[in-house]
């Protein structure tokens, strides 16, 4: 009995640990791939098409979580987030993690993906990478402070549980609103081509500082200890889905510009 209560301990611990690992979340990485999905041009839609047999992107959507306990992947980890500290002014490649992070991790996805040369297995893992990590880039926490490891370490309750900040935009508010990635990326805002076309402008790091500026506004909006329900929902919850679409909008942009633009 005794041994059966450890062993229940240890498996209850280590699944907390590891739930609580996540990004988005399942569902939120998979409503940024459903939308990426429905603005991709036909030279991606079929490219994409042979590289993962027919799979969609949001059915890949989580692959870079669902590794991250396996040893063999385990150099991938800090490749879900970017730290640059609130007094830097700019990324700077020469002085960032040489474990990689988050915009080491796209550059590389996309040079993969464009590389001719590249072994079709080798573009199919890219793939699935490039379209978790955009999502993850999407998330503001994940260019958050590393001294709080992106808010992971500000600790909060949500409505009667013990949480964090970063776990809180993950998935705490996305999985208490109870809806499946297509009903999200359904209600997701109607926007005009020109309006699509402005948050697809930009490079890579403009996407980075935007994230990181919204990181600094929500620091500064939430104490330690502080208990959050449903007021931090409804304030934030049209920011959350602004964000799973600005990253579905902005890897369809990626791939379009990869496979090239023609659309039907
Ligand atoms: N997840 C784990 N560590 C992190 C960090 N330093 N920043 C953002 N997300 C993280
Ligand atoms: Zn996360
Ligand atoms: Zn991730």
């Amino acid at each position: 009995m005794k041994n059966f209560l450890i062993a229940a301990v240890i498996i209850l611990s280590t699944s907390i640990v590891f739930a609580s690992n996540g990004d988005w979340g399942k569902t939120g990485h998979r409503a940024t791939a459903e939308i990426a999905e429905g603005h991709l041009s036909d030279k991606a839609k079929k490219a994409i098409n042979e590289l993962l047999d027919g799979y969609g992107l949001a059915f890949v959507a989580n692959y870079a979580d669902d590794i991250k306990s396996d040893p063999e992947f385990r150099q991938y980890g800090p490749w879900h987030y970017v730290n640059i500290e609130p007094d830097a002014e700019e990324y700077v490649l020469e002085e960032a993690s040489d474990r990689g992070d988050l915009v080491q991790a796209i550059r590389k996805c996309i040079e993969v993906l464009k590389d001719k040369k590249a072994p079709q297995e080798e573009k199919e893992f890219h793939l699935k990478m490039l379209v978790h990590f955009v999502g993850d880039l999407h998330q503001p926490f994940h260019t958050g402070h590393s001294g709080d490891k992106g808010g992971n370490d500000i600790q909060v309750r949500w409505f009667n549980d013990g949480s964090n900040i970063h776990r809180v935009w993950d998935s705490e508010m996305i999985d208490f609103y109870q809806m499946s990635y297509t009903e999200l990326a359904l209600n997701t805002k109607e926007l005009s081509k020109k309006e699509i076309k402005t948050i697809q402008n930009g490079k890579l790091l403009d996407w980075v500082y935007e994230s990181r500026a919204m990181a600094e506004d929500l620091y500064a909006g939430v104490e330690n200890g502080e208990k959050l329900g449903y007021s931090y929902m409804y304030k934030h919850m049209p920011a959350v889905l602004d964000q799973l679409q600005k990253g579905g909008l902005r890897l369809a942009k990626i791939l379009n510009d990869i496979y090239g633009e023609k659309k039907s």
